[in-house]
């Protein structure tokens, strides 16, 4: 089972725990599931996800879709960008039109809330942002985050998490 808290100073190290940490791992089949508030990173983290798993297209929020397949440029796994703000349940995902199956894609949830009440087999990763510190007006939403990287389920029990 993983449970591993890191610091991520700033969004190029939030791209890195994608593309560093998270990529090297996952697998067609595998679920994530991304909580945090608005502009905790999410997005900048499925990003680097996307850009080390080599699919087609730019990861971005998506504001008017519900979710959005990346297509693997190599053999690897699709990816699959949900945005979960209008989904109740993940079982809703397999009533969308997805292009791809979700066996055969990386799924990368953002849940704005706690997903607590998910049983799947999933890793999820709690975004916190740091408040307190000194606010930058011309940066924002600059600032230390810690992200909680917890397991799910049996699919975890042998993996080990690369170093970010
Ligand atoms: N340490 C950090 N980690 C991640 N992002 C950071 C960090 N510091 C600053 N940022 C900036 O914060 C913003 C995060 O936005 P992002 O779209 O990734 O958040 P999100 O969680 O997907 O938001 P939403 O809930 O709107 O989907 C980006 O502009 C990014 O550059
Ligand atoms: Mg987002």
């Amino acid at each position: 089972m993983i449970d591993r808290t890191v610091t991520v100073p700033d969004a190029e190290t939030m791209r890195r725990l994608g593309s560093d940490v998270l990529a090297p791992v996952l697998q067609a089949g595998d679920l994530v599931i991304l909580t945090g508030d608005l502009g905790a990173g999410k997005t900048t983290l499925t990003q680097g996800l996307g850009a080390a798993l080599g699919v087609r297209g730019d990861v971005a929020s998506p504001t008017f879709i519900i979710a959005r397949t990346h297509p693997s440029l190599t053999d690897g796994p699709d990816l699959v960008h949900v945005d979960a703000y209008r989904l109740t349940t993940l079982a809703e995902l397999d009533d969308l039109d997805l292009d791809t199956s979700l066996e055969d894609a990386v799924t990368v949830v953002e849940w704005g809330d706690d997903a607590a009440a998910l049983s799947d087999d999933r890793l999820h990763l709690t975004i916190l942002r740091e408040r307190g510190g000194v606010f930058d007006m011309d940066d924002p939403s600059g600032g230390e985050r810690r992200v909680r990287i917890t397991s799910h389920g049996r699919r975890w029990d042998a993996v080990e998490l690369p170093q970010l």
